[in-house]
């Protein structure tokens, strides 16, 4: 089989077989976040546009204003596309991204590796990784200010007054740069781990899951489900570092470059999980025999 490689001089199979894939995101799912992209970027260039002191003339009943407000509705639809298309999808995105525990406080510690691409070591991971916890109760809250605040200047523009109106705008701008910065981050993120597969085919290899979402995948496997590919490889926890197969793609220092501080937190963070791994194994040992 023809074989990639990488700058890094790691090579990968061209071609992963079908079973070492993992679905993390559904068709109607996959739909709903295209839409959600275009929206709000039709609404991003739009609204900048409508900044942008040349193009004022086009802004407010003109041309910009109006394809501002058809990239409004779209927006608006997303929530109820998904609630429609998927109630389970947008049920698990609204409770997964406001629910924290332990390892998510644990991995936010050592968030700033984990951007420089040293994902392994990490504290396990569920469904969503705690960055992506805070970035999609971020997109959540910031979502709902910007609708607020541009229903206002669409329909009661005339009782908010001078300082009203100034007021809201300023509330929409102030969301409008939140999202973008955090639209920033989603995009970097998405590079740095090839993350994009998960948003068109829907698949995302299971190795590089068992890396960032090792809690996911184990509940995926306890349960059986059909989605997660054939082969079982053995759980994330009775890995060690000896046996880690690093996934290539999900241990991939950004620049190429050997971040000698998380070097050493991802020795220091897999020693860790091994001597955990060990007391589990032996507590479990000696649960069975009581
Ligand atoms: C349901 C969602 C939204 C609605 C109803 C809405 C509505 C509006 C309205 C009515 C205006 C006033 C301009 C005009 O009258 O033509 C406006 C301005 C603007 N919108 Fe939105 N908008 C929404 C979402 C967004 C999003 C997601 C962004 C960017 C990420 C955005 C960025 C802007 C900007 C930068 C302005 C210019 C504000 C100013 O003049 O200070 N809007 N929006
Ligand atoms: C414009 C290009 C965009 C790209 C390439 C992109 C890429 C992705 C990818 C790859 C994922 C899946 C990550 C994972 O494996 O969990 C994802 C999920 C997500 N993205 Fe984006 N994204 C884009 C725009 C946006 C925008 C503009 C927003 C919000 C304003 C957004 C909000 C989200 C949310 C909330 C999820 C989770 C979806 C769910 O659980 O159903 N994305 N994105």
């Amino acid at each position: 089989m023809a074989t990639t490689t990488y700058r890094n001089g790691q090579t990968r199979a061209a071609r992963d077989s079908y079973d070492d894939r993992i679905l993390r995101y559904r068709l109607r799912q996959r739909i709903v976040h295209a839409l959600l992209a275009v929206s709000f970027l039709l609404l991003l260039a739009t609204g900048l546009a409508i900044l942008w002191k040349p193009l004022a003339h086009l802004a407010a009943g003109g041309l910009l204003g109006t394809v501002h407000r058809v990239g409004a509705v779209l927006f608006l639809a997303v929530p109820l596309l998904y609630l429609l298309l998927d109630p389970r999808g947008a049920k698990e995105l609204l409770v997964d991204s406001f629910h924290y525990d332990r390892d998510d406080a644990e991995w936010l510690k050592h968030m700033l590796c984990y951007a420089l691409g040293y994902a392994v070591g990490m504290p396990p991971q569920g469904r969503l990784n705690a960055g992506q916890k805070l970035h999609h109760a971020g997109v959540v809250i910031i979502s709902a200010t910007i609708v607020l605040s541009g229903l206002l200047m669409w329909f009661a523009k005339g009782s908010l007054g001078a300082n009203g109106l100034a007021l809201t705008a300023m509330v929409h701008d102030l969301s409008m740069l939140g999202l973008t910065l955090l639209l920033a981050g989603h995009l970097y993120f998405t590079y740095v781990y090839r993350a994009l597969s998960s948003m068109t085919t829907g698949y995302v290899l299971k190795k590089d899951a068992r890396i960032e979402h090792a809690k996911w995948v184990e509940e995926l496997e306890r349960a059986g489900h059909p989605d997660h590919g054939g082969h079982n490889e053995g759980s994330s926890t009775e890995m060690d570092a000896g046996q880690l197969d690093t996934g290539q793609l999900r241990d991939r220092p950004v620049f190429g470059v050997q971040w000698t501080p998380c070097a050493a937190l991802k020795a220091t963070l897999l020693a860790k999980n091994q001597t955990n791994n060990k007391a589990t194994i032996e507590n479990q040992g000696v649960d069975s025999h009581v």
